[in-house]
Parts: C-alpha cells; sequence; structure tokens
C-alpha cells in the first residue's frame, strides 16, 4: 500500500504492462506510457481515484496502441474520465481525438492557450468538455477520498502557457516537459542522478525559455511535499533527489540565457551529434 517506487528501483520491471507507482483502497496511479526505441521515449500516466479516471499527457497517436493496452490492463479506457494536457505538443496530446472518439464525454483539463490548439489534432472544440486552468493557479480536481489534483502554471516552461499537476494524496509532482531527459539508456526510475544531471541538461537547454522562468516555477513547487517527480520524457526522479533535482534547475542557464552569450552550448551540440 502506498507509494511503490522504492520497491521498483532496481527491479526487473515489465513495461508492456501498467506499473503501479501509488497505490491505496480509493486512489492509484500508474505509468501507462509507451515503449520506443528513441532517445525522447514518453510517459502517460493514469490516476484513479473515487469514480474519476486522469489519463495525463496520453501521448502521440503512434503511441495510442500501446497506451489504450496498458490503460485496458488497468480499466475499461471507456472509463477514462479527464485528460491532462500540460501542454499541446503531438507527442504529449496527438492522441487525444481517439481518446475522445472511445468516450465523447471525456473532459480535457488544460490552459486557455494550449485549449486554442489542441483542437487542431482533429475534434470539434464545442462539442468537448473543458475544464481550464486558472493562471491563479487555483484550479483543482477532487478526486475520491479527499484527495485533490492541483493544476499550476509553469510559463515558459516550455510552452507559454504551460502547466503540471500535483497530486496531494501520492504527492507525485506530474511535471509534463520539466524534469524531462533525453536519454540513450531509457530506465522507469532514475539510478545515477549525476549522469540524470547531464541527460536533462540535453533537454531543458533547448527546450526551456530562460533560467527566470525555472527559477520562479521551482519557487513556487517547493513549499509542496513531493514524493518523487513523475515527468512525461525520461526517467521518474524519486524522493532521494527531489531536492538536487530542484537545485538544478534553479541554477540552470538555458534557452535565451545561452542563446545570446558565450556559452556551453556547442558543447552540448558535440555530444549530442
Ligand atoms: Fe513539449
Ligand atoms: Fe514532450
Amino acid at each position: 500500500m502506498g507509494l511503490k517506487i522504492e520497491e521498483l528501483k532496481g527491479g526487473n520491471i515489465d513495461l508492456n504492462k501498467p506499473v503501479v507507482l501509488y497505490e491505496d483502497e480509493n486512489h492509484r496511479v500508474a505509468w501507462v506510457g509507451s515503449s520506443e526505441d528513441f532517445i525522447f521515449r514518453c510517459n502517460a500516466y493514469l490516476i484513479s481515484s473515487g469514480d474519476k479516471n486522469v489519463l495525463l499527457d496520453p501521448g502521440g497517436i503512434q503511441h495510442f496502441p500501446q497506451v489504450k493496452d496498458r490503460v485496458s490492463q488497468l480499466i475499461d479506457p471507456k472509463e477514462v474520465t479527464h485528460i491532462v494536457a500540460h501542454h499541446q505538443d503531438p507527442d504529449v496530446a496527438g492522441s487525444t481525438p481517439k481518446w475522445l472518439e472511445i468516450n465523447p464525454e471525456i473532459t480535457i483539463v488544460t490552459t486557455p492557450r494550449t485549449k486554442v490548439l489542441l483542437p487542431y489534432y482533429g475534434f470539434d472544440r464545442n462539442k468537448v468538455k473543458w475544464l481550464d486552468v486558472s493562471v491563479l493557479d487555483d484550479t483543482m480536481l477532487e478526486l475520491g477520498d479527499g484527495s485533490t489534483l492541483i493544476f499550476l502554471t509553469a510559463p515558459f516552461l516550455h510552452f507559454p502557457d504551460a502547466f503540471v499537476t500535483y497530486d496531494s494524496k501520492s504527492k507525485l509532482l506530474f511535471s509534463g516537459d520539466i524534469f524531462a531527459a533525453i536519454q540513450q539508456k531509457w530506465e522507469l526510475i532514475v539510478s545515477n542522478f549525476e549522469r540524470h544531471k547531464t541527460e536533462m541538461m540535453y533537454f531543458h537547454v533547448y527546450y526551456m525559455a530562460s533560467n527566470k522562468a525555472l527559477k520562479y516555477f521551482v519557487d513556487k513547487i517547493k513549499p509542496f511535499p513531493i514524493e518523487a517527480i513523475v515527468p512525461q520524457h525520461g526517467s521518474i526522479i524519486p524522493k532521494e533527489f527531489v531536492k538536487d533535482a530542484l537545485e538544478f534547475l534553479e541554477n540552470l542557464k538555458c534557452g535565451i540565457d545561452l542563446l545570446y552569450e558565450e556559452s556551453p552550448i556547442q558543447i552540448v551540440l558535440s555530444d549530442l551529434i
């Protein structure tokens, strides 16, 4: 019962199945991501609590069969009640129309500027239920057993209207592209944080707007007790590395910080190519 991340560390995990990250009588969080031999692997997550099943960052259109298969091993896919789209990128939300075909009653949780763009994947914005995430950081979704999902905006990380989700029950922070990593060798849970910092740096230097944006975001999430950070790409950051991960982002130069000054970006580039 409770958080399972410690148990999963170093274990043999069958990634053809959903991986339960947290479970109690009323609340379950599972990884339902896709397996792909590519440095840009995509994670999706399903929170089932009370009468709600919330699918976070369901993934691209080509990931749909895999994600649906993993979701089906936990619930009937028709029972997905909410999709949380932390921003509108194709790797995050391209499969949204497929999920709406299965259940047109799904509520999409997202920010106003993401809401403008998502229907371009091919669905009628007027026929869909929406829950608008406010810039005031006061948007919440009540789940079973008094637990709450709290939606916190993360401006310019990397989309101007990006946001993250905090689950008050599991104390997991679903961070979308923030804390994401580009990895040659993927693992579900970070084992070597020194190596992981480099892998996060590869992602953040290009995608994230600036250190100022990162600093304000880290300040916003610091007061929350975080048991693990669960990003859309890369590995889950367990509690033992959360403090270091926050410090790492707080101090990282990225985006326009590097574009307009002499920077280590050439070293990063030559490493990647
Ligand atoms: Fe993205
Ligand atoms: Fe992404």
